[in-house]
């Protein structure tokens, strides 16, 4: 019998859980949020499919992936900076100091921010990476990567765009055919 597929996955503000949701949906695959998922079950699936939000360049919750094995398993991020300029290997190495999982495949969408809506500790934080990473310098003077915090900082933008599931989608498709 072919072992289920699971979608889990960390949000605060909601980007993530809306990705979570189409790629289960797309897969039909079982769905479960981070907090409820326990880490001795996650062997029991043919292929885990984990989404965590981007705070701080770290990937929430990717310990759950990061100290217990999955058979297969696939990483979604969902961050606010542009995936075709970002460097992830910070944010790779950060979440997984051992090394990604063997055979571990990752996709990076894109998220979004509403600052009337963050919570005081993370409004605290924008604050400070603000002052760290642009300062006084001016746009041009910023990395590529860097320039969307400051275009954005203190409004509200939605960059989730459900066309950017397929090559996540595509990929594990093309998984389950390899296994016939
Ligand atoms: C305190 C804070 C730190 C953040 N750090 C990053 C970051 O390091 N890299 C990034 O791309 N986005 C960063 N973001 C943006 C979030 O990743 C983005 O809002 C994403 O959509 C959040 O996903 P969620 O809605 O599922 O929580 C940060 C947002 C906040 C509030």
């Amino acid at each position: 019998m072919n072992k289920k597929t699971a979608v889990i996955y960390q949000s605060h503000y909601g980007a993530t859980k809306r990705y979570a949701e189409w790629i289960a949906e797309e897969l039909g695959a079982e769905l479960t949020e981070r907090k409820d998922a326990r880490s001795s079950l996650l062997s029991k699936y043919g292929l885990v499919i984990y989404g965590g939000g981007l705070y701080a360049g770290g990937i929430l919750g990717a310990d759950l992936i990061a100290k217990n094995p999955c058979e297969s398993l696939v990483l979604f991020t969902v961050g606010l900076t542009d995936p075709a300029v970002t460097d992830y290997s910070p944010i790779l190495n950060r979440s997984f100091p051992q090394g990604l999982p063997r055979g571990a495949k990752v996709f990076h969408l894109r998220g979004g921010i509403d600052y009337g809506k963050l919570g005081l500790l993370h409004k605290g934080a924008m604050v400070m990476m603000k002052k760290m990473t642009i300062g006084k310098k001016t746009k041009a003077e910023l990395p590529t990567e860097e320039r969307v915090f400051a275009d954005t900082y203190g409004g509200k933008v939605d960059f989730t765009d459900k066309a950017s599931i397929y090559p996540l989608t595509e990929y594990v498709r093309g998984l389950g055919e390899r296994t016939l």
